[in-house]
């Protein structure tokens, strides 16, 4: 299929940007684009492209902008149930970590999905991966964290597994078991974390191996945060996932610096994620290292908070930025990435240019994607969008409406 005319066509081409490199389109005026089974198989200008194959199936984009796919490379995308109730504490002035505190919070959530049989899981989670890709989000990881027993965590990991298979979208899955203390070690800390060390992380090791074989590992994460686990503690569990070959993500300084950014530096993690209260030491740590920086504009959104990931910062000290929704039921129930650029243009202060990147490109990186997902180039998978405007600023620039008319994953035009 030969998709032309594109009043631009961003390629993103030419790997991550990193530091002030971030923001390279790599726009093709009036650009046309290939498309050979799931694979991009070739791309220039039209009038080119079009006496190159005269005879191809042809899709008109004029007047529109075509790029690559997003990718959302941090959500917890399967829950049960809701935190309304929460929300509505919180505008009356109790905090995030007080109610955590307090056995609600994500243990609120766990106790509504360890009841969960995995077609529910499964039944929850459809209908939002279904939006999310109908706002552009081609390929989304997943993490698991609302089970925090193991019999509940292998549940959610084979509901991701099986949402991954039924598609359309593409599934990138997280072992998040060290999400929260688990209620039964509520007085200890040290107890479930030791846990999730030496039988957790071996029985989904076990697991993987018998329901995916052949597959690479998933992530593993932590939430190394005040009221979660110490920076000690997530050590532990990061190294021990490393020592058995997972790769490795954290969630770090989204309310208290605990140094979780450095140590996902040191630990060569894929990512490390939220970042709102990172230091400057971390923030030098990160950009030194392989590490991706992804931040997650709508969660201090969410929790009505004025503090967002320092994007400028990052990209001064030469990091590779992404970006990210984090869709989860406690602090940012939205999937969708067009929100996610629109706040980080106005609060991260980055340009739409900057802000595409890190939602394709990058975002591809923070998932350890990017040799084949998050640009247009030949040999990569044909993930594609289509947006109802000519120019990209569009993205960011507007919000609450969906800019993306047409999504195509792996070369198929999807009915959405
Ligand atoms: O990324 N910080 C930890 N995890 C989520 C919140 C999950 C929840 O509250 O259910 C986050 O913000
Ligand atoms: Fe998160």
């Amino acid at each position: 299929m030969l998709i032309h005319s594109a009043a631009q066509l961003l390629t993103l081409a030419g790997g991550p940007q990193r530091g002030a490199g971030l923001g390279r389109l790599g726009i093709l005026p009036g650009g046309a684009l290939l498309l050979r089974g799931a694979e991009i198989a070739d791309l220039g200008p039209t009038p080119e492209l079009r006496q190159r194959y005269p005879h191809e199936e042809s899709l008109d984009a004029s007047g529109r902008v075509v790029l690559p796919g997003f990718i959302d490379p941090h959500t917890h995308a399967v829950w049960i149930g809701s935190r309304a109730a929460e929300f509505e504490m919180r505008l009356e002035g109790r905090s995030y970590l007080e109610i955590l505190a307090a056995g609600g919070g994500i243990i609120s959530t766990v106790s509504q999905t360890r009841q969960a049989p995995v077609e529910a899981l499964k039944a929850e989670a459809r209908p939002r991966l279904w939006e999310m890709l109908r706002h552009g989000s081609t390929t989304i990881e997943v993490k698991t964290g609302y089970g925090l027993d193991t019999p509940c965590e292998l549940r959610l990991l084979q509901a991701i597994l099986e949402l991954d298979a039924e598609g359309p979208w593409e599934l990138a899955p997280t072992f998040l078991g060290a999400h929260a203390i688990a209620p039964e070690f509520k007085d200890d800390p040290n107890g479930y974390t030791a846990l999730v060390c030496a039988q957790m992380l071996p029985a989904v090791r076990d697991w993987w191996q018998a329901n995916a074989p052949g597959r690479s590992l998933p992530f593993v994460d932590v939430f190394c945060e005040t009221g979660a686990f110490s920076l000690a503690q997530s050590r532990r569990i990061l190294e021990t996932a490393r020592t058995l070959g997972f790769p490795l993500k954290i969630h770090a300084d989204e309310f208290d610096n605990l140094g979780g950014a450095s140590l996902a530096a040191e630990l060569g993690a894929v990512s490390a994620d939220h970042l709102v209260k990172t230091s400057a030491a971390d923030i030098e740590a990160l950009a030194a290292s392989g590490t991706a920086a992804v931040g997650l504009p709508c969660t201090p959104f969410g929790l009505a908070e004025r503090a967002y990931t320092p994007a400028r910062a990052l990209l001064q000290a030469g990091g590779l930025l992404a970006l990210a929704t984090d869709l989860n039921p406690g602090t940012a129930w939205c999937g969708d990435m067009q929100f996610a650029i629109a706040l980080g243009c106005r609060y991260m202060g980055l340009t739409p240019a900057q802000a595409i990147a890190a939602a394709t490109i990058n975002a591809a990186a923070a998932i350890g994607r990017q040799a084949s997902l998050g640009s247009l180039e030949v040999g990569k998978q044909a993930d594609v969008l289509i947006l109802s405007v000519s120019d990209y600023r569009h993205l960011g620039y507007r919000f609450s409406q969906n800019l993306v008319e047409t999504v195509i994953k792996k070369g198929r035009v999807l009915a959405l």
